[in-house]
C-alpha cells in the first residue's frame, strides 16, 4: 500500500507529483506530503487527509519549486495518521530524504541501535528509522548515497520501494524495491519515479520496472544504473513500452471509478476473450495453458490462492474447473493458506489470483507452493505486476486500469479468464462434449451484450437502494455456482456502504441465519434459472414467512419470485456456468447507489486500499 512518486528533471516537480499523487491515491488516503528542493532550501509539507488537504497545506506553507523531489499517499501501518508520521522523511542531520511504501520488519532493534549511538526520532515510522540507517551508513563509512542505501537494505528485514535523495547532491535519486512495485518513467533528459506509471504516461511512455531486489541510481540528464542490492553487480536496463493511456485512467464523465468501471464490463469482457476464444473454429487458445497442458493434465488437484474479491473469482472456478474439466479444486485464502502448512506436492498446479498483482499474501502463497515444486499459474490485471512475474505462466484478464477500491470489473474478467480456462481443458481431457462446448463458446460470446442489458435495470436499482440505505444489515443468499456472488455481493456493500452484509449459501440459512430474519432484514436471493431454481424458491417462501424483506435477482420473464419477492431485478438468461457474469452486475450497482446515498466515499473507502502489499 500508499503511492510513492518523484521527479528529477527540468520541469516544476510540484505539479507533477501532486497530480501523480492523485492518480495513486487507490494505494492509501490517510495522509500524503511531498518535499521539494529548488537548490537552496528543502520545503517539506505534510498532512493528514488526502492529497487536495495536502495540495492546500503546501499553497499556505511552501513555494512550490524545485525540479527534484518526492510524494507519498499513506496507509497507515507503523503509527497513526498525522503530519509527522506521514512521508516524506527527513534524516537527522536535514540532508536526506526519503518515501517508502512497505513494511521494515526488524525497524524496532535498528531504532535501538540508532538511539544508542544518538539518533532522535520524531515519528512513530519504521520509514524514519530507515532513513537514519542511511545516514549512518553513509557517515560510517564514508561512501556515496547509493552505496549507503545499498548497505543499509542488506540490513533491512522487510517489504520497501523507497525513493531517497541527498540535499547535497540533487542532480541524483536512489531508487530500490523489495516486494512493493515501483516504475521509472524515462523522459528526455528527466525521469519519474512512481508506485505504477499511472503517473507519468502523459509525459513519457518509456518505463523500466525495478525487479525485487533491485536498486536504481538516477542521475539527472544522464542515465539510469540497475543494480542488485545484495552484491551491487550491475543488471541491464530493459525499457518497456507502455501499453495503457490517459483516457483509462480518468472517469470519462462517470461520478466515480467504480460506476465506470461497472460500465466498461461489457468491453473488458470481450477484451479478455478476444483472440482466445475462436467460436467459429470452436477452440479456445490461451498460451500459458497450451505450453503447459501436460502439467495441469497430469495435476492431482488444482489449489487456488487469493484474497478478498479474487478469491470469490476462485470460489466461482471451483465450480466450473469441478463441473467442466472434473477436475479436483480447492480454494484458500492465500493469509491462511502461507501459514498452514499445508501438504502441495509436484503434482499440484495453483492458480493465483490477483486483480493487482502485488497482493503480499498471494505472493506468499505463491512461493510457498514453488518452494515445494508445484506448478503456479497466474490470473492477474496489471501486467509486469509482481504475481506476473513470480509465477511459471499465466493468463491476464486484460480488464484495463481498475481504480475504484471495490472490484468491479475484475472480478467478471477474472471468471471469464477460468472459465476459459475449465473449457480449454475440459476439451482436452474429453469431459466435455463437442456440442457442449460449441454452446459455452456461443453463450460466452454473448456475455458483453447481455451484460449491456443487466446495466439497464439501474434506475429500478436505485429505487431499492432507496428503499433500504438506512438499514443496519443485509443478508445475501445464492446456490452452487451463484454462492461466492452472494459472498461478493455482500463484500461490496460492506466495504463502500460500511452496512453490515453476509452471504450464505441458501440451504445454510436454516442452520443459523433465519434467526436474524425480521420485517426489518432485506434479503438479496440470487434467483435466477438453474438447476437449483425450485429450491432456492422453497428458501424464499421460507423467508417470507418470516416477514423478511426479499429483494430477487432473477432470469428476465421470470413469474414465481416475482409473485413472492418485494422487489425483483431481472437479468438475461444464460447457462449455470456462466450465470455469476450477469447475476454480480445488479449486486455491484445496489452497492454502489446505497453508498452514493449514504454520502460514502466510493472510490476510497475507509480503511481500505487498492493493492494490499502488507501482510
Ligand atoms: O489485487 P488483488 O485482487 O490481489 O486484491 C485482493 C483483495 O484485496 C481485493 O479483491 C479486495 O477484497 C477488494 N477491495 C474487493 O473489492
Amino acid at each position: 500500500m500508499c503511492g510513492i512518486v518523484g521527479y528529477i528533471g527540468h520541469r516544476e516537480a510540484y505539479p507533477i507529483i501532486i497530480e501523480g499523487l492523485k492518480r495513486l491515491e487507490y494505494r492509501g488516503y490517510d495522509s500524503a506530503g511531498i518535499a521539494l528542493f529548488d537548490g537552496t532550501s528543502l520545503n517539506v509539507s505534510k498532512t493528514k487527509g488526502k492529497v487536495a488537504d495536502l495540495e492546500n497545506c503546501v499553497q499556505q506553507e511552501i513555494p512550490n519549486l524545485g525540479h527534484i523531489g518526492l510524494g507519498h499517499t499513506r496507509w497507515a501501518t507503523h503509527g497513526v495518521p498525522n503530519s509527522v508520521n506521514s512521508h516524506p522523511h527527513i534524516s537527522n542531520s536535514g540532508e536526506l530524504v526519503i518515501i517508502h511504501n512497505g513494511i521494515i520488519e526488524n525497524y524496532a532493534a535498528l531504532k535501538q541501535e540508532l538511539i544508542s549511538r544518538g539518533y532522535t526520532f520524531k515519528s512513530d515510522t519504521d520509514t524514519e528509522v530507515l532513513i537514519n540507517l542511511i545516514e549512518d551508513v553513509k557517515k560510517k563509512e564514508n561512501v556515496k548515497l547509493g552505496k549507503a542505501v545499498q548497505i543499509a537494505l542488506n540490513q533491512v528485514i522487510g517489504a520497501y520501494a523507497i525513493a531517497v535523495f541527498d540535499k547535497a547532491k540533487p542532480d541524483e535519486i536512489i531508487i530500490a524495491r523489495l516486494g512493493s512495485p515501483l516504475a521509472v518513467g524515462i523522459g528526455e533528459n528527466e525521469f519519474f519515479i512512481a508506485s505504477d506509471a499511472s503517473p507519468f504516461i502523459e509525459f513519457t511512455k518509456n518505463a523500466v520496472y525495478l525487479e525485487d531486489e533491485e536498486m536504481a541510481i538516477i542521475r539527472e540528464g544522464k542515465d539510469i544504473k540497475i543494480r542488485k542490492i545484495k552484491d551491487d553487480s550491475l543488471v541491464d536496463t530493459y525499457v518497456q513500452e507502455l501499453q495503457i493511456n490517459l483516457e483509462q485512467i480518468e472517469k470519462g464523465g462517470f461520478d466515480h471509478f467504480m460506476l465506470k468501471e461497472i460500465f466498461e464490463q461489457p468491453k473488458a469482457i470481450n477484451d479478455t476473450y478476444r483472440g482466445r476464444l475462436l467460436r467459429e473454429e470452436a477452440i479456445i487458445k490461451m498460451a500459458g495453458v497450451e505450453d503447459n497442458m501436460k502439467k495441469f493434465l497430469n495435476a492431482n488437484r488444482i489449489i487456488i490462492a487469493a484474497c478478498g474479491t479474487s478469491w470469490h473469482a476462485g470460489l466461482v472456478a471451483e465450480y466450473i474447473f469441478e463441473d467442466l474439466a472434473r477436475i479436483p479444486v480447492e480454494v484458500e485464502y492465500a493469509s491462511e493458506f502461507r501459514y498452514r502448512n499445508p501438504v502441495i506436492t509436484e503434482n499440484d498446479v495453483l492458480i493465483a489470483i490477483s486483480q493487482s498483482g502485488e497482493t503480499a499474501d498471494t505472493l506468499a502463497a505463491i512461493k510457498l507452493a514453488k518452494s515445494k515444486g508445484a506448478f503456479v499459474f497466474g490470473v492477474c490485471n496489471v501486467v509486469g505486476s509482481s504475481i506476473a512475474r513470480e509465477t511459471h505462466a499465466g493468463a491476464y484478464t486484460h480488464a484495463g486500469p481498475e481504480i475504484g477500491v471495490a472490484s468491479t470489473k475484475a472480478f467478471t474478467t477474472q471468471i471469464t479468464v477460468l472459465t476459459l480456462m475449465a473449457l480449454r481443458l475440459a476439451r482436452a481431457k474429453g469431459t466435455i462434449s463437442s456440442s457442449d462446448f460449441r454452446h459455452h463458446l456461443l453463450e460466452l460470446e454473448m456475455i458483453p451484450k447481455k451484460v449491456e442489458k443487466a446495466l439497464k435495470a439501474e434506475a429500478s436499482i436505485k429505487e431499492i437502494a432507496y428503499t433500504y440505505k438506512d438499514v443496519s444489515n443485509f443478508l445475501y443468499l445464492g446456490r452452487g455456482y451463484n454462492f461466492p456472488v452472494a459472498l461478493e455481493g455482500a463484500l461490496k456493500l460492506k466495504e463502500i456502504s460500511y452496512i453490515h452484509a453476509e452471504g450464505y449459501p441458501a440451504a445454510e440459512m436454516k442452520h443459523g441465519p433465519i434467526a436474524l430474519i425480521d420485517e426489518n432484514m432485506p434479503i438479496v436471493v440470487i434467483a435466477t434459472k438453474t438447476p437449483h431454481y425450485e429450491k432456492v424458491v422453497s428458501n424464499i417462501q421460507e423467508i417470507k414467512s418470516r416477514k423478511g424483506k426479499i429483494i430477487g435477482i432473477v432470469t428476465e420473464g421470470d413469474k414465481t419470485v416475482r409473485e413472492l419477492a418485494d422487489h425483483v431485478i431481472e437479468v438475461p438468461e444464460t447457462l449455470e456456468s456462466l450465470s455469476p457474469l450477469l447475476n454480480t452486475i445488479p449486486l455491484q450497482l445496489l452497492s454502489y447507489y446505497i453508498a452514493v446515498m449514504l454520502g460514502k466515499n466510493v472510490d476510497q473507502p475507509r480503511n481500505l486500499a487498492k493493492s494490499v502489499t502488507v501482510e
